[in-house]
């Protein structure tokens, strides 16, 4: 198991170096991988992920002003930013601070105080593991914190979908955030992308959940993931439906073949992929690891065929999963276009599993992948003084 104390001392021990006294307070959020449901959020449908053992960590104090001045171990880069003339400053991760302080803003929540801090992380990035949406939600959490606000998972996770939205630029759904802000330690989430409820649902007992980074980056796929989202805009609009959440499988097959192939494709992904995460989600409650597998395996090949996602290294390392006896299902996780691929796996058989793809994936395409074996964490964490009470939270 990956071992996430060592991150916290990371950051608690250089705040302490850098302030000469320990730090107030300390904000975490975990990263994610998805089980199934992808490409759904932004159609107001399902998913299904989990918050992993994998965060981004700020140890950090209030300021009497309104500046905020973090300390990146990662980049060895410190960013001053003032609240009161918030601008873009040449992108970046402070582009993600600046952001939540400016979607606060907008909700109504302005931020009151400045803090300062020491930042890292261990998601990789890059890799589809939300280590942006992290990112944004430790930096939530920090402001609610120096401003002793509530913390309201879903409200804080739409405040950072919106830092990443209209401030970032790029046009995600909500599932990173609110995976981050919501997760459950031992469980996957189901969450609703409409109404933004969320049922946790237990893994099944001796899995284990392990993803394989193929090495390979997404390049181009902020044009393609926008243009999937205008196909299924045009797709729900020619339904007549607000999102193709709300055509079911009855009346996709019954009209189905007035669509243009293109079109019909991605749609016929989105409308079966919320399907299969219903059915996902029971059957974890059920502990059915060999049903949840064979969903994983449907998804993938309805990602690869009929959404067109995926490519050749995610096939790749998801067949050489799926080859090992310890495997009950596999797929391309994330946005996809390149970064990981998830297996459901036998605790038990995790450790060869990782073995044995490495070093096949690594004779097939000339570099060793990057595996973690995951554990479901907690949401996004604030440790330290309650500012407003002076109590220990
Ligand atoms: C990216 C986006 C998410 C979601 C997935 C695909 O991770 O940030 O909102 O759309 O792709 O499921």
């Amino acid at each position: 198991m990956h071992d996430t104390s060592a991150m916290r001392a990371r950051v608690t021990s250089a705040f302490e170096e850098r302030f000469g006294e320990p730090s107030a307070l300390v904000a975490r959020a975990p990263g994610r991988v998805n089980l199934i449901g992808e490409h759904t959020d932004y159609n107001d449908g399902f998913v299904l992920p989990m918050a992993i053992d994998r965060a981004v960590w700020i140890a950090l104090r209030p300021r009497t002003d309104r500046h905020v001045s973090l300390h990146s171990l990662d980049f060895d880069q410190t960013v001053d930013i003032d609240l009161d003339a918030l601008t873009h400053a040449g992108g970046g991760w402070a582009e993600y601070v600046r952001g939540v302080a400016w979607s606060l803003a907008q909700a109504g929540h302005a931020p009151v105080h400045g803090w300062e801090g020491v930042m890292a992380g261990d998601i990789p990035l890059g890799a589809g593991l939300s280590s942006s949406a992290a990112l944004e939600l430790a930096a939530a959490r920090a402001f609610a914190g120096v401003d002793g606000m509530a913390w309201q998972p879903a409200g804080m996770a739409r405040v950072a979908q919106r830092a990443e939205n209209g401030w970032v630029g790029v046009k995600c759904g909500i599932m990173d955030q609110m995976i981050s802000a919501s997760g459950r330690a031992g469980h996957a989430l189901l969450i609703d992308c409409r109404s933004l409820e969320t049922r946790a649902v237990p893994l099944p007992p001796a899995t284990s959940v392990v993803i394989l980074d193929t090495g390979t980056r997404r390049g181009l796929v902020d044009s393609a993931y926008n243009e999937r989202r205008a196909q299924c805009e045009a797709a729900a609009a020619w339904f007549g439906v607000p999102a193709l959440r709300d055509v079911d499988a009855e009346t996709f097959a019954r009209r189905a073949h007035e669509l243009d192939p293109d079109t019909r494709r991605r749609a016929r992904h989105v409308i079966t992929e919320n399907a299969r995460t219903l059915r996902a989600a029971d059957a974890l409650e059920r502990g059915d690891a060999a049903e949840v597998g064979w969903l994983m395996d449907e998804s993938h090949r309805s990602l690869r065929d009929d959404f067109e996602v995926s490519r050749e290294e995610l096939d790749t390392i998801v067949a050489l999963a799926r080859s090992h006896p310890g495997c009950h299902g596999a797929r391309m996780t994330g946005a996809g276009f390149g970064g990981c691929a998830v297996a459901l796996v036998d605790a038990d058989a995790a450790r060869a599993l990782a073995e044995d793809v490495s070093h096949r994936y690594g004779a097939a395409f000339g570099h060793t992948p990057a595996v973690y074996v995951c554990v479901a964490a907690d949401g996004a964490s604030l440790e330290g003084l309650d500012l407003m009470t002076g109590r220990t939270a």
